[in-house]
């Protein structure tokens, strides 16, 4: 992330950056930092303490992040809408709740937000998928979108933006924007990872949206990356590096 209009050294620059995002953070309404929602369950710390391992294989941090998504899954729809229907247990009749898995969206970001869709497909298995295409561009660290794709009657279901890294923002932030635009019941947000200047960039511009996160880490680095982080989550879940 640049910071040419700043005097002084990168260290300098970074602190600086990372004062003012924890200042947004610190500066939120209460019901903006009751937005975010991080999942402190053992057993999210501790498979992520062993995705964040650089020595971790592509096939066991994909195994992971698969886990972490269904468990994840468990808290982003913990207010899911049910509906009662008639059952015959093998005793009697009875009215007993089912979700409303059809009206569910989970919208992947490319390429890492699809790292978590076979997660979040077992535990809700009726939910649609929507899909953003944005890269970042090196220069400016902003979201450019190449692929757009959301399923049918939007008015009636409530999305989930998967993504797991919330780095700089940007790509949540054009991604729900474009969602927004086919006029969603509701939209939340689901990352690994968040970034305090990413939670405070997604809260400015969208604060409505709901963040759910397993870690806040300390801060970007100036190539817009998480630290302490996990690394390139799409390098490291298709082993393309
Ligand atoms: N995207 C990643 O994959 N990792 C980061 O640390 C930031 C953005």
């Amino acid at each position: 992330m640049g910071c040419a209009k700043r005097v002084g050294t990168a260290a300098q620059c970074r602190r600086a950056r990372r004062a003012g995002a924890l200042s947004k953070i610190a500066a939120m309404s209460p019901t903006a930092r009751s937005q975010v929602h991080h999942i402190t369950h053992p057993l999210v710390q501790h498979k992520l303490t062993l995705m964040r391992n650089k020595e971790a294989s592509s096939t066991s941090f994909r195994t992971l992040l698969g886990e972490l998504a269904m468990l994840m899954a468990y808290e982003v729809t913990r207010d899911m809408p049910t509906h009662l229907v008639q059952i015959e247990t093998p005793l009697e009749t009875m009215q007993s709740p089912m979700i409303d898995g059809k009206k569910l969206v989970f919208a992947s970001i490319l390429r890492a937000g699809n790292g978590m869709l076979d997660g979040l497909l077992r535990v809700v298995p009726n939910a649609r998928v929507g899909t953003v295409g944005l890269y970042r561009d090196p220069k400016t660290l902003q979201a450019v979108e190449y692929y757009f794709k959301m399923p049918a009657d939007m008015a009636e279901r409530d999305v989930v933006v998967v993504d797991p890294m919330l780095a700089t923002g940007h790509s949540a932030v054009a991604a729900i924007e474009r969602i927004k635009a086919c006029s969603p019941r509701s939209v939340k947000f689901l990352c690994l990872l968040a970034a305090p200047e990413g939670i405070a960039t997604l809260q400015a511009a969208h604060p409505d949206v709901p963040i759910y996160t397993a870690a806040i880490d300390r801060q970007l680095n100036d190539h817009g990356y998480i630290l302490p982080g996990l690394g390139d989550a799409g390098d490291r879940i298709f082993g393309t590096k």
